[in-house]
């Protein structure tokens, strides 16, 4: 969100409060705001960097080249010689696979990242990487961030259960589903203006889909006198294969919400049934939709 939904000024109180509160693990991209994520970052960190430690991204392409050029112009922009955690963004149609892992082998060797890792991969995509890093004695994707919450289900099907089996960590992104789960909305209601939702389409489709799910887990949420934000990070949290959630915040009140979930702990019976209002049968694992691929079988290099 920093520099995109709120100015330098508040991301740097917004990164203070959360960091004195215990966060440690910010997430960022090369992409985010075209880089301007990533200067504010590297300013607003300055002095405390050794306390955070810090994923970003290689967007636009898994090639070799552009991991060793885009990872050089992310450590310029974030002021730090080192990221502790380095993700390919996407997987591409017919990348290649031995060279990805080459190079993010040799800018982990370089001492320029601590942990190499991906986004959005599915479950044989990760696996298969591992294989080639293996082999070759490189290092292996130690994370996948995908995303997950109670609408968007899939991952449980693969991705999740492969990262307990094979102790990959998994970082959740959309805990929130972009606000719809955090009270933002009022299905039936207009989209307030200044909401994401209100250019994007995605979130009307989930209103309108799960308008009575979204009700009756806001009257759950209410019933306890939780935040639905609170609720709805506790339920990630407690969902096995989990590492960690990450939300996205746009201002210093929307920050408590997400950090008050660390101190609620869902029983079993309450997760089953916030679990049971959305009607989200899961069905297959996400990976071959999201990277506009008619067919997962486009990412194998012929
Ligand atoms: N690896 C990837 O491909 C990928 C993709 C997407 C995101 N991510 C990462 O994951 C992070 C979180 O994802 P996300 O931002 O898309 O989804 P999210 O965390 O599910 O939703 C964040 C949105 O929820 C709303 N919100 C947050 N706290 C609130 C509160 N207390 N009260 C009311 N509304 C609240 C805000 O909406 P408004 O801004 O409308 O107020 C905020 O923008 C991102 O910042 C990014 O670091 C990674």
């Amino acid at each position: 969100m920093f520099g995109d939904r709120c100015d330098e000024a508040e991301s740097d109180r917004i990164l203070g409060a959360a960091m004195e509160q215990g966060v440690t693990f910010i997430d960022t991209a090369a992409s985010y705001c075209n880089g301007t994520t990533e200067e504010i970052l590297g300013k607003i960190m300055q002095g405390r960097r050794d306390k955070l430690f810090v994923g970003t991204k290689i967007s636009k392409s898994p090639d070799a080249a552009w991991i060793h050029e885009c990872l050089d112009e992310s450590l310029a922009r974030l002021q730090t010689e080192y990221v502790d955690l380095l993700m390919i963004h996407w997987p591409k149609p017919q990348m290649n696979i031995f060279a990805m892992m080459e190079a993010l082998n040799s800018v982990a060797e370089q001492g320029k990242v601590r942990y190499v890792g991906c986004c959005n991969f599915p479950a044989w995509l990760l696996a298969h990487c591992n294989s080639v890093a293996q082999a070759n004695g490189w290092a292996k994707l130690r994370c996948n961030q995908i995303p997950y919450n109670l609408v968007e289900r899939g991952v449980e099907v693969e991705v999740l259960p492969q990262a307990m089996a094979e102790k990959i960590a998994i970082t959740v992104y959309r805990p929130l589903l972009m606000g719809v789960l955090a009270g933002k909305y009022t299905p039936g209601a207009p989209l307030p203006v200044d909401s994401r939702g209100y250019n994007d389409k995605r979130v009307v489709d989930w209103l309108e889909r799960f308008g009575d799910s979204l009700n009756a887990f806001a009257r759950f949420a209410a019933d306890r006198n939780l935040h639905p934000a609170q609720l709805a990070v506790a339920w990630v949290r407690k969902s096995p294969g989990v590492s960690h959630p990450i939300s996205g915040v746009s201002s210093l009140r929307q920050l408590q919400a997400s950090i008050d979930a660390i101190g609620v702990e869902l029983t079993d019976a309450e997760y089953a049934e916030l679990t049971g209002f959305f009607d989200t049968a899961v069905k297959e694992e996400s990976g071959g939709s999201f990277v506009g691929l008619r067919r997962a079988t486009d990412l194998v290099a012929a």
